[in-house]
């Protein structure tokens, strides 16, 4: 038994890190810190685990809008389509004598609300969680591209643009006319949450902004006007559907998302002083109203799970941050709200709540972008994800969340010049030995995979 167990325990610690794919609730990476691959050398770690997801999410692509079963109320499956996560049906005033289809409950039965509880069978119609992992997949694809100069992720990001966006028989209408749709005899209609659906198009902008910058053949010209005319076609719905408008108006998580999503579009399509007005609105309006003094987000916490809804609008705030970053418009990181908050006010306090039941660590990549931009000069944030996750380091978070300590996780640092990695084809070897030999101090145990993704509401 004792020897056994002392095998097991020896298996564990010579495996190699293979770190579970976690869709962040959002990020815009600088495509210029990318293609730069100036890459501090305790960062070998996170682009191994990159290329290793971008090659996982390649396994299941490509994604698009005709993968759903179900139909749109337009009977065109091109038009997005989810529904209102947290509905659900009330069937007894229908006199419902035999039992019901379920397209007869989404059509005759009245749907109501129980916030934070999900109707299980909201994930029958997946455009949400394939439109996530496409986005995560165009981001990690487009980093390891750069990271390892191997076209096939170029051609994987130019594949999920056409595939999700532009090929006329898999492209989707630029709308989210039916996205969390509500049901019922009332319904048959996006409602303004649902907007929030296409957050991703941050990830998407970085990932189409490195391939440009750094020309890659992959990005054809064609690729790149057909995009633009795309994303422009999208940006009115944004800038003109009732239903988005509502959403701008969305004094919440709902609203940050919103702006973050059309200034991101607006970047896609070159429309830098469009994109440099809606960031700016953004920070002179509903932020003002987000951060208390003592960094509570008061609009998150009067949710039903305030530890996810303080994670989810920090990284939308932060994701905004970093939008400003890029387009030149000076820090908005230390901007203090009406109320006297700021960005690291709010993540000092969310750091001082309990996760209960909620994943704890969709607040770590915060952590991380917070410690990377005001410093950490009494390696307090080091601290507490050293503490939290012996992989921090080798998270994908901390390439871009720089300069940040690794708390000496990193042990077998490579030579200077910057880690090369794999250009050899299989996983295998990536998964191999130069994963152990690179992150040898962090490979200290495996972890289990868990679907790990914040969902969008
Ligand atoms: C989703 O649709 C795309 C485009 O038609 C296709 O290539 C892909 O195989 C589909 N995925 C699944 C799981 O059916
Ligand atoms: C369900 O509908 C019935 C009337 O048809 C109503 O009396 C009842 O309150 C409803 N229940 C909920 C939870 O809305
Ligand atoms: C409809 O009625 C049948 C039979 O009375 C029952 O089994 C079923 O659960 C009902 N469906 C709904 C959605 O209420
Ligand atoms: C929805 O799509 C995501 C990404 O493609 C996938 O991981 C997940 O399993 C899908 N969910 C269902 C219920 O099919
Ligand atoms: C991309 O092409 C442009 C225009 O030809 C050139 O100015 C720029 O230096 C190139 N960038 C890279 C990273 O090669
Ligand atoms: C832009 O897209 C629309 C609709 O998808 C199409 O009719 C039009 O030809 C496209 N324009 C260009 C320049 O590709
Ligand atoms: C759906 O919502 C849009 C935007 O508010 C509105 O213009 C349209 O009339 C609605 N359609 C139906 C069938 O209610
Ligand atoms: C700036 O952005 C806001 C929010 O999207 C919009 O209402 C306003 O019209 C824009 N102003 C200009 C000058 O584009
Ligand atoms: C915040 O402001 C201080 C003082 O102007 C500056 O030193 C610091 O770099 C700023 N931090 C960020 C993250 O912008
Ligand atoms: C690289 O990262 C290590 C570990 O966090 C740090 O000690 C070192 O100062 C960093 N080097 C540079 C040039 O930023
Ligand atoms: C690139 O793709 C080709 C063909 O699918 C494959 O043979 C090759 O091993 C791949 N290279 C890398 C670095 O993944």
């Amino acid at each position: 038994m004792y020897r056994l167990t002392t095998l097991f325990l020896s298996v564990l610690m010579l495996a190699p890190a293979v770190l579970c794919i976690v869709s962040y609730d959002n990020d815009f990476v600088d495509p210029k810190y990318v293609i730069s691959k100036s890459f501090n050398t305790s960062t070998a770690g996170s682009q191994q685990t990159i290329v290793e997801w971008a090659d996982q999410l390649a396994a299941q692509g490509p994604w698009s809008v005709m993968n759903k079963t179900v139909d749109p109320p337009t009977g065109n499956k091109h038009d997005y389509m989810s529904w209102a996560p947290y509905s659900w049906p009330n069937c007894t005033g229908v006199g419902n004598t035999t039992e019901l289809t379920p397209q007869q409950i989404w059509t005759t039965c009245p749907y109501y609300t129980r916030d934070g509880m999900f109707n299980p069978d909201g994930r029958l119609v997946n455009d949400t969680g394939n439109f996530q992992a496409m986005s995560d997949a165009i981001l990690y694809n487009s980093i390891a591209w750069a990271i390892t100069g191997s076209t096939n992720y170029s051609a994987n990001v130019a594949t999920y643009i056409r595939t999700w966006f532009l090929d006329p028989t898999t492209a989707m209408n630029p709308n989210l006319n039916y996205a969390q749709m509500a049901r019922g005899p009332n319904g048959q209609n996006g409602t303004h949450t649902g907007v929030l659906d296409l957050k991703g198009m941050a990830k998407i902008a970085s990932g189409i902004l490195i391939l440009r910058l750094a020309n890659s053949s992959d990005w054809t010209s064609e690729l790149d006007t057909q995009m633009t005319n795309w994303t422009t076609q999208y940006i009115s719905w944004l800038q003109t559907n009732p239903i988005a408008l509502e959403e701008a108006a969305a004094m919440n998580n709902h609203g940050s998302y919103y702006y973050n999503q059309l200034s991101a579009n607006q970047i896609i399509v070159g429309d830098t002083t469009g994109a440099k007005n809606t960031t700016n609105t953004y920070f002179s309006t509903l932020y003002m109203a987000q951060i208390n003094a003592n960094g509570e987000q008061p609009l998150e916490a009067i949710r039903t799970r305030p530890y996810h809804y303080r994670c989810y609008n920090l990284a939308a705030m932060i994701t905004s941050a970093r939008l400003g970053d890029y387009l030149g418009l000076g820090s908005f990181w230390n901007m203090t709200t009406t109320k006297g908050g700021t960005i690291k006010a709010a993540l000092d306090f969310a750091l001082t709540v309990q996760p209960g039941d909620e994943a704890a660590n969709e607040l770590y990549p915060n952590v991380a972008a917070v410690a990377a931009q005001y410093g950490d000069p009494d390696g307090k944030y080091a601290a507490f994800l050293a503490n939290a996750d012996k992989t921090y380091p080798a998270q994908a978070y901390y390439l871009w969340d720089q300069p940040f300590s690794d708390s000496n996780l990193v042990a077998a640092t490579p030579t200077s010049g910057g880690p090369s990695l794999p250009t050899s084809s299989t996983t295998a070897t990536h998964n191999g030995a130069l994963v152990s030999s690179r992150t040898s101090s962090i490979v200290s145990f495996v972890m289990l995979c868990f679907a790990i993704a914040f969902l969008n509401v």
